[in-house]
């Protein structure tokens, strides 16, 4: 792997690492639970919903998949879009801004798109994709960068997990049909980011949310880094927005984005077969929604100036999320690119279930080091929380929300997870440790996100320079 390094850096010469358009500090949080809904976060509206909560989430009604297989599409439909709705506002926006955060990382299915969704064996609710549209002017509005995150893969990318959307063994993502629908997904999304304002502030887009860990399980997932990344670039090509290193080779003759996202799928020969077949699939699902969410520039636009947008940052799980000879998603970098880590004790396996061995992990945290050591950088936190494996004090929680802070701001910065969780007898405690806006209300994250009750307080438990 560390030999071959340089070949592929050859080989790949336009792959250049560049600081992207980012905040200079992320100060974020994750709308989690909103358009992918994870059950464990909202246990009452959950049920009251008419889902359920078990021990094996593969044996009960604890995902978006196993309640529309249930319900049917119509009730799915119409009680996602009463979450949809109520779960994330412009309240929660307000105080958001009042808090300080200016990242926002908002985790996406690919049924979002709804024609990636094959309806016959396939099960999800519609209608997200103009919730999404709303959510993301309020936070352009409030003045919050935002991250797309591609959260919940088509085919599933990990088992066992409600956040993928359908919590099953059967992981199907790493496979050639459901690379390509990940490449059309991400067409579609680069393409109104570009040219529906009510995106505009989204700087990021993020590939795969917690792939496998143990490479030997993601086959050729290195190659569809590559493609992930070309896609993107392609697009801004088309869109006549500069990328560093990459030109387009074919003469785009309308002002219909999508028949030009056509004729380069057709005659480029700047990228590979993949990469146009998702270009040519995303045009027709980008004519559906020009008119679905009223944006007439997908249809008309003068792509000979160039709109006035800059290179998004493509963003990838660091190398070091996975082990077995992993690829290095640096290697696919064209353009500004950044890395995101994610971090939690309470499952266990990162320290001793005590505050001590806690506080001595994250103030000796080498991960910003390690991951830099292998061009993953910049690299920001993209989940974290206060949740812990033992009943933490107040005292604690002050100690603990401080010292993930300093640690993760070594990096980029961070992303709580999550903005919210809710707040009923049946969820208890659940909002005190998991809840960005309640850990705040109680004190344990400082009003300015860039505040510390004590910059000092990794100075006891530092054993490494
Ligand atoms: C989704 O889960 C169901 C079990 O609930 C399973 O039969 C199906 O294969 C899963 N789909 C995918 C794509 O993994
Ligand atoms: C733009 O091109 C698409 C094909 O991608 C076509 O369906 C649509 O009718 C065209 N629209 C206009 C306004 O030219
Ligand atoms: C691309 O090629 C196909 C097949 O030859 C053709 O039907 C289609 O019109 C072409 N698209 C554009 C936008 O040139
Ligand atoms: C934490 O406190 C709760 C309620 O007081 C108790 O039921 C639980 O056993 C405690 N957990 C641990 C790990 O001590
Ligand atoms: C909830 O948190 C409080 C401290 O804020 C604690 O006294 C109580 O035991 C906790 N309840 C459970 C069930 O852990
Ligand atoms: C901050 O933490 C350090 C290390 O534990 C401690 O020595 C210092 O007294 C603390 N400062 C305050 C103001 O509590």
């Amino acid at each position: 792997m560390r030999s071959l390094l340089g070949l592929t850096a050859l080989l790949a010469s336009a792959r250049a690492v560049l600081a992207g358009s980012l905040p200079s500090k992320i100060y974020g949080v994750n709308i989690g639970g909103w358009l992918v809904l994870e059950p464990w976060m909202l246990p009452g509206e959950w049920e009251t919903m008419g889902g359920s909560i078990c021990d094996d989430c593969s044996t009960c009604i604890q995902s978006e998949w196993a309640y529309t297989k249930a319900y049917g599409q119509a009730t799915a439909n119409r009680e996602f879009a009463q979450h949809w709705t109520t779960w994330f506002t412009q309240n929660d926006v307000n105080t958001l801004q009042a808090d300080g955060i200016n990242t926002a990382r908002i985790p996406l299915g690919y049924w979002i798109v709804e024609p990636l969704v094959n309806r016959a064996t396939e099960f999800y609710p519609e209608g997200g994709i103009a919730y999404l549209q709303k959510g993301v002017q309020m936070l352009a509005d409030a003045g919050i960068q935002v991250i797309l995150d591609h959260h919940a893969l088509p085919g599933v990318q990990t088992p066992d997990q409600s956040f993928t959307g359908n919590c099953t063994d059967n992981v199907q993502f790493y496979t050639d049909y459901n690379y390509e629908r990940a490449l059309i997904w991400t067409a579609v999304m680069i393409s109104l980011v570009h040219l529906d304002p009510a995106f505009s502030s989204v700087f990021a887009i993020e590939a795969v949310n917690e792939p496998i860990m143990d490479a030997d399980e993601t086959p050729n997932y290195g190659t569809f880094q590559k493609n992930f990344v070309d896609t993107v670039r392609a697009v801004e090509l088309i869109l006549g927005i500069p990328v560093q290193g990459l030109s387009l080779d074919t003469q785009i003759t309308t002002s219909n984005f999508t028949e030009a996202l056509g004729q380069v799928a057709n005659a480029s020969t700047v990228f590979n077969a993949d990469v146009r077949a998702a270009l040519a699939a995303a045009a027709p699902i980008l004519a559906e929604l020009a008119a679905q969410l009223s944006v007439p520039a997908l249809l008309d636009v003068d792509l000979g100036s160039g709109v006035d947008r800059t290179s998004l940052v493509t963003t990838f799980m660091d190398i070091n999320w996975q082990y077995d000879d992993p690829p290095n998603p640096a290697d696919a970098a064209i353009g500004p690119q950044g890395y995101d880590n994610h971090l939690y004790y309470n499952y266990g396996g990162v320290a001793d279930p005590d505050p001590t061995a806690y506080m001595e992990s994250i103030c000796n945290l080498q991960r910003v080091q390690a991951d830099a050591a292998l061009g993953d950088t910049p690299l920001w936190f993209g989940e974290w929380g206060l949740p812990t494996q033992f009943n933490a004090t107040d005292e604690f929680l002050y100690m603990w929300a401080d010292a993930q802070k300093l640690a993760y701001s070594e990096g980029q910065g961070w992303i709580f997870w999550n903005f919210k969780v809710e707040q009923s007898e049946v969820a208890g405690n659940l909002s005190r440790q998991w809840s960005y806006i309640e850990g705040v209300n109680l004190g344990y994250l400082t009003k300015d996100p860039a505040d510390y009750h004590n910059a000092s307080v990794c100075d006891p438990y530092v054993t490494s320079s």
